[in-house]
């Protein structure tokens, strides 16, 4: 099981294809529908899943895949890829350049690969379990940012933001009286992996999805970070809040996002 090897370097060129494609239609015109007053979804996201859900099947047949856009395959394997097909489906919607490809594999519910690509800059972000974390082939690290007034962090809202009352605004409103700045990015996936490779120092979000954050996480972890919940418990997929970090201002967020 230590060989990681074929399974990244499928999920790197059915992601890169997937992503080409995404790219060949981000500024030409294409269908968009709403799973939500604010939720969309376009045929793109739709096309990318099946493209990168037949390369899997014509490889793995037997494999279990979860993908946002309706595959839900189980085949009780030990093996499960986690697929979301585009992450940042409003910025590609309105042509702003944020949006990947992202692609995890669990062996027994724990990450072993995962890999994010960014067609627009063609960036692609991969980690294997004990192999490090890259990018576009070069290893990468968390920042070494020890103070969180000094930090540059992320976060992101659902898409029930107008419904809920636990809807990061509060968190939000703290932790800019905290950090030095706060980006809203707007693709989860691509949010950890800025983690993962020092643009960001840290990162938190409720409400998040498997598969926005199986490849990242990886990433994170590989790349020498911190993934937990909001107070420093250990990180769990079901309960959606992630908090992850450079794990030096770990202490720090996670104070504030629980007082
Ligand atoms: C969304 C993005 C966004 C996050 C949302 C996600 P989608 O995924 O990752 O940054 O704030 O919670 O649902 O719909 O673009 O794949
Ligand atoms: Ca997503
Ligand atoms: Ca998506």
């Amino acid at each position: 099981m230590k060989d990681f090897k074929k399974y990244l370097s499928l999920a790197t060129s059915a992601a890169k294809e997937a992503g080409d494609y995404i790219r060949s239609k981000w500024e030409g015109s294409f269908q968009i529908e709403h799973k939500g007053v604010i939720n969309l979804v376009t045929e793109v996201d739709k096309q990318s899943e099946k493209m990168i859900v037949e390369e899997i099947c014509k490889n793995y047949p037997d494999h279990d895949i979860l993908a946002e856009e309706g595959t839900d395959r189980r085949k009780n394997s030990k093996f499960r890829w986690v697929i979301d097909p585009l992450d940042g489906t409003t910025n590609f919607a309105h042509g702003y350049p944020a949006f990947v490809v992202s692609i995890g594999l669990e062996y027994e519910g724990k990450p072993i690969v995962g890999v994010v690509y960014d067609p627009t800059r063609e960036e692609m972000f991969t980690a294997t379990k004990g192999g490090g974390a890259f990018l576009s082939g070069k290893k990468i690290f968390v920042s070494k940012q020890k103070k969180l007034s000094d930090s540059l962090l992320c976060t992101g809202f659902g898409y029930d933001v107008r419904e809920v009352l636990d809807n990061n605004l509060g968190e939000f409103s703290k932790m800019l009286k905290s950090a030095q700045a706060i980006r809203r990015d707007g693709a989860a996936a691509l949010d950890l992996c800025y983690v993962a490779c020092g643009r960001f120092d840290g990162f938190w979000e409720r409400g998040l999805l498997p598969w926005d954050m199986a490849a990242g996480i990886l990433l994170i972890l590989e790349a020498g970070g911190q993934v937990t919940a909001y107070d420093g418990s250990p990180f769990s997929m079901a309960d959606g809040k992630i908090l992850a970090s450079n794990a030096l201002i770990h202490k720090e967020i996670s104070q504030i996002l629980t007082q």
